[in-house]
């Protein structure tokens, strides 16, 4: 057998333990509609939703939307090697996973990379770290060039990383380590894949667009009902009793910026309707996600650091279509930034 066939496994675990899964997940719902939010990381953590480290391992095979897919299935973690390689790997996840307190100089937020790149970058339809790492270095048109997984890696930090308001004032310089790191992470969880294909499950799965179109009264509903309970109801996000963060915020200074990809309305979208409410992904109706999309990018964080003259100036030189950035809503002119 051919190693790359080896690694593509039917995502199936047995209907059981299937079950057994969502079980634990409505729980966790309900608690998080009713009892006190403070407790909520804890029982998180508890259950096995949170891992020690804080990433939120989620199961591909729980979602029905998987069952039909056969995904590419990155190594074991119990597999990375031992000796210098396996130590950049292991410090590559550790960026990833906690970004904020292993890059602490370019990170101007409270994401980690893991806040949109779920279960450690290994989740399919969540632009999973093994598929990307194959399709690199590629034209990209957001910057009209040619872009290696380092470039790739400059532009996570500058936006949705918020490089601008870390201690360093930007993202890690060119061939930094911490740009060696995540690679090395990349390369090993890609082991086995082929090179220049796009693999099922690469990126966020595009969603079309609704005849109704989208509209942020419609998703502070949506996002009242599925998405405050962790997220709280200023986006804000949540922190458990040790202030350790559990639920990333979805807007305001501590969040992505008008530049991220998340940003737009479509690309959020995507990503909520393939992934969000965590471990329930794919249950939200096409028309809530395009919602739930556009009532949290329609809100203020911080600046574009693309910005150099006025908003309109940048809204015309740098944003397309499907994000609020330099549109008035309710009588505020979107995209003038958070501060600090
Ligand atoms: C706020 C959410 C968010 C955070 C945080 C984030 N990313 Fe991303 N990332 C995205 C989006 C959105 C895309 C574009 C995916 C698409 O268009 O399908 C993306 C794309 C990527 C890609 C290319 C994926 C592909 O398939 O082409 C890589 C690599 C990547 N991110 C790495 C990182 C790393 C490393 C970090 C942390 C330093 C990070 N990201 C943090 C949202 C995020
Ligand atoms: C059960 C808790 C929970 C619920 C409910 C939930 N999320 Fe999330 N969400 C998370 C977690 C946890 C992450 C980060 C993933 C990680 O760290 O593993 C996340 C990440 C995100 C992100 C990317 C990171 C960021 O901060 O921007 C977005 C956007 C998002 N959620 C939107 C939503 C929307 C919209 C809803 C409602 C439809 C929702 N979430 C419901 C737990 C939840």
């Amino acid at each position: 057998m051919k190693q790359n066939e080896r690694r593509i496994v039917e995502g199936g675990d047995s209907p059981q333990q299937r079950k057994a899964g969502d079980g634990a997940k409505r729980a966790i719902l309900a608690l998080a509609g009713g009892a006190g939010l403070f407790v909520l990381g804890s029982i998180a953590f508890d259950l096995g939703i949170l891992g020690d480290d804080g990433s939120h391992p989620t199961n591909s095979s729980e979602r029905e939307s998987d069952m039909a897919a056969a995904y590419f299935s990155p190594p074991a973690e119990t597999s990375i090697p031992d000796g210098p390689d396996g130590d950049a790997i292991r410090r590559g996840m550790a960026l990833f996973v906690n970004t904020k307190t292993n890059a602490a100089d370019f990170v101007g937020n409270e994401l980690s990379c893991a806040s949109c790149h779920l279960d450690k970058g290994r989740e399919p339809n969540s632009a999973p770290m093994w598929a990307a790492y194959v399709i690199y270095p590629k034209y990209r048109s957001k910057n009209k060039q040619i872009n290696t997984m380092e470039d790739r890696l400059r532009g996570c930090f500058t936006y949705s990383m918020n490089g601008q308001d870390s201690p360093s004032g930007g993202p890690p310089p060119a061939g930094h380590p911490i740009y060696k790191d995540l690679q090395m992470y990349f390369h090993w969880l890609a082991s086995g894949a082929p090179v220049g294909e796009s693999l099922p499950g690469q990126g966020y799965p595009e969603l079309e667009k609704t005849a109704l179109g989208y509209d942020p009264q419609r998703g502070a509903q949506v996002y009242e009902q599925n998405c405050a309970a962790c997220h709280g109801s200023n986006g804000q996000g949540q922190r458990d009793l040790n202030g350790k963060l559990v639920f990333p915020p979805l807007w305001g200074p501590n969040s992505y910026n008008w530049g991220a990809g998340m940003a737009r309305v479509n690309t959020a979208a995507s990503f909520i309707k393939a992934n969000m409410p965590m471990g329930q992904g794919g249950t939200l109706t096409d028309q809530e996600a395009w919602d739930a999309a556009a009532f949290i990018d329609s809100q203020e964080r911080p600046r574009d650091p693309r910005q150099t003259g006025s908003v309109a100036d940048n809204a015309a030189a740098n944003h397309g279509q499907d994000t609020y950035y330099g549109k008035i809503v309710e009588g505020r002119l979107l995209g003038t930034g958070t501060g600090r």
